[in-house]
């Protein structure tokens, strides 16, 4: 049984193959957090000891043992105003007054995974649910803690709802989705930070006695934060160590904190913002918190990634394409931006279908009269003038070539200059008496309200229903400011905008269960596990620079899975950096991805063209080992800045890909090596790259010897074997 009560010692016990995760109901009734680590099967709070402590005080319920402090022990929710003064998950206000205090009440174990409503969450058929419902009589507050446990992936899965069960009305100030209590150890924090264009840098932070925080107050996940993160020993290192990563099924604004206390204990907590945050609940009224998915590998970095990518693709990212490839796509926004007919369109498909491309993507740019970025948003009807006739005459051109038709659209933006914003105005975010903040020229449309989500997804299915589309990019391209909202509290009206976006993608999921969505915020802007649940690849970044992208794509792979990653080769001088790369070394990195074109393939040489025609074939023959396979990082870029390399291995140890990418020249340069992992010791493999055979061991203990050339960014991959 992966969660089991013991009554003798009031302990609920969470296993997972590798970890367990403990929490006690103490003598008090306090909910206590005994455990989170490698597997465990007895009572873990002998590791808790009381002291008296000056300054931390006692619960009325203790008497006179000074040595009980909720300052000092580890606890699974803390909250404000019971003593405790470190970080806490939850703040609630009744009548201008906060403060609480929650006790045990009951518990429950069910078969099944709990779902919570509106939100994306991890499924899982053969799992169980723990439900511990807290309570604080007087306040008319219970919180009920829901836990599953997704065994094969080492990961628990938690929320809280949090319930008004009194007569007034509450005000929550802050309901976070986990709290983690570390009694002893030292860590670091491990995030992913950044800005457009440059997402998810990994970033290495001590943790120590200052409030540390990281979030978004933009109303997406952001690219400046990302809602998962990494707490390991500091000494933990891809191979070796313990880590623990928390990953917020959330895509708005979000908020990490976690300090050591003042007896070296670590506490860290997750969920949404707390800023601009005041949810108000009445009387039967209840709040649900995001799901966190915390996993633990004492086995370093790799085992955590890998867990996660499970986790996403098998898990989380649900519906037909979550497992399966997904198309070889050209996309023509750096090929055209705007500037496109229906000419140019075909061209561009011709070719790419030549050269082994699967899908046509038309980016932004064909509806109403949106000749640039200043106007048209929100006037979801194809300009037939544009496109020189129908969208189904265009997708039918494009099918009969036997290439697949994708469409961009932004449902969430409007521009002033619109049909949209003249007839509902009311719809875009503006504070009263303020003029709006534009950003791109657009203004944000209140999906806290259904009917506005409802209005934009009637417009859009039209257009959807009125040809073959079998792909959909949801960009989303500003934060939002100016949050007021006319049917509900500003305090409520980020979390509502959030669960609004998910409810347009379930729609568009529900009414076209085929369609395979690719989420796009400016590139990365929201690329977090609540968008993968519904979009099961996201446009990585709007840098499409190789080299850039190695960065960028090593600190996303942490979290998410390759085949979650939009990956495109595009043109040279990259349009975002101005650098000239090999085409081979931006097929190399594309291709560690959901891979696709970004460019007019018409426009290169019979050579190129040769060469793009090898790639499409080398990635439909490497698909499975890329995309079902795992990922190893073998450099961190962030610190090696010669060259980076990462590896795929399929599960079953018989293929690898190894990927190189140089990142500076040298004269007279050094030999340089990567050892490579998850191989079979004694498996013999051939590298197709030097036409030579390796054992299995020799590779991974001695390495290899990298391939030198002059020139700058050469890249390379071995594709290696099985032989007997
Ligand atoms: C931002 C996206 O990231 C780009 O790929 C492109 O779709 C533009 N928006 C279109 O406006």
């Amino acid at each position: 049984m992966p969660i089991l009560f013991n009554e003798i010692d009031n302990t609920i016990t969470l296993t997972t193959k590798n970890s367990s995760y403990q929490m006690k109901i103490d003598k008090y009734g306090y909910l206590l957090h005994t455990y989170y680590g490698a597997p465990i099967e007895s009572d873990m709070s002998y590791l808790i000891r009381g002291f008296d402590r000056g300054f931390s005080g006692n619960p009325y319920v203790a008497g006179n043992d000074r040595t009980y402090s909720l300052d000092q022990l580890p606890l699974e929710y803390p909250v404000e105003g019971n003593g405790d003064f470190r970080l806490t998950a939850l703040s609630v206000k009744e009548a201008g007054v906060s403060g609480l205090d929650l006790l045990y009440k009951t518990h429950r174990i069910e078969k099944g995974k709990y779902s919570l409503k509106g939100l994306p969450t991890v499924q899982d058929q053969e799992t169980v649910t723990l439900s511990v419902v807290l309570e604080d009589k007087a306040k008319g507050v219970e919180v009920e803690l829901k836990y599953s446990v997704i065994e094969d992936t080492d990961t628990i899965t938690r929320a809280a709802i949090i319930k008004n069960v009194g007569e007034g009305e509450i005000i929550l100030q802050n309901a976070a989705s986990v709290s983690l209590d570390f009694l002893y150890g030292d860590f670091n924090l491990i995030h992913f930070q950044g800005r457009h264009a440059h997402e998810r840098e990994k970033v290495v932070t001590p943790i120590t006695y200052a409030d540390f925080s990281i979030g978004s107050r933009r109303g997406t996940s952001s690219h400046q934060h990302n809602p998962f993160v990494i707490i390991a020993d500091k000494e933990t290192t891809e191979d070796t160590g313990s880590c623990t990563a928390l990953m917020l099924l959330y895509s708005g604004s979000f908020a990490f904190r976690c300090a050591k206390d003042q007896y070296d204990q670590t506490r860290a907590v997750m969920g949404v913002l707390d800023e601009r945050f005041d949810y108000s609940l009445l009387k039967g009224e209840e709040f649900v918190t995001p799901e966190c998915a915390i996993s633990f590998s004492l086995n370093g970095f790799s085992t955590l990634s890998h867990n996660s990518h499970k986790l996403v693709r098998e898990h989380i990212t649900h519906g037909p394409w979550a497992l399966k490839r997904r198309p070889i796509l050209i996309n023509n926004w750096e090929a055209t931006y705007f500037d496109f007919n229906k000419e140019k369109l075909i061209k561009i498909a011709k070719q790419a279908k030549e050269l082994g491309v699967e899908m046509l993507v038309l980016d932004d740019g064909w509806f109403g009269h949106r000749w640039d970025d200043n106007r048209g948003l929100g006037d979801w009807f194809v300009n037939e003038e544009k496109l020189g006739g129908t969208l189904s005459s265009l997708v039918e051109e494009v099918n009969e070539m036997g290439l697949k038709f994708g469409l961009w659209i932004e449902p969430e933006m409007v521009n002033e200059d619109s049909l949209l914003y003249k007839e509902h105005p009311e719809f875009a975010f503006t504070l009263p008496g303020h003029k709006p903040i534009r950003s791109r020229n657009q203004l944000v449309l209140d999906f806290s309200q259904t009917k506005v989500v409802e209005y934009i997804f009637n417009m859009i299915s039209k257009v959807i229903d009125s040809a073959h589309i079998e792909y959909i990019k949801m960009d989303m391209n500003r934060s939002l400011a100016d949050v007021c909202s006319q049917d509900c509290s500003q305090g409520k009206v980020l979390y509502k905008y959030t669960l609004g976006v998910y409810d347009f993608l379930q729609r568009l999921l529900n009414r076209y269960p085929n369609l395979l969505i690719e989420g796009c915020s400016g590139g990365g802007g929201r690329f977090d596990a609540g968008m993968l649940y519904y979009t099961p690849q996201i446009w990585t970044s709007d840098n499409t620079d190789a080299i850039e992208r190695t960065l960028i794509q090593y600190g996303t792979s942490f979290a998410y899975p390759i085949s979650s990653m939009g990956s495109h080769v595009s043109a040279v001088p990259n349009h975002q950096t101005g650098r000239i790369t090999p085409l081979n070394t931006r097929s190399v990195v594309a291709m560690v991805g959901s891979f696709g074109y970004e460019l007019d393939l018409n426009k290169l040489s019979i050579e190129e063209k040769d060469e793009v025609k090898k790639q499409t074939d080398s990635f439909k023959e490497l698909y499975e080992v890329i995309h079902n396979g795992l990922y190893y990082r073998l450099t961190d870029p962030t610190v090696n800045k010669e060259f980076v390399s990462y590896l795929n291995v399929t599960t079953d140890k018989k293929e690898a890909l190894l990927s190189i990418v140089t990142l500076s020249t040298q004269g007279n340069p050094l030999n340089k090596y990567v050892r490579l992992k998850g191989l079979e010791e004694d498996i013999n493999y051939y590298n197709s790259f030097d036409k030579k055979v390796y054992k299995g061991s020799s590779l991974m203990h001695g390495g290899i010897l990298l391939p030198y050339e002059s020139g700058e960014y050469n890249a390379y991959q071995m594709h290696f074997k099985a032989v007997n």
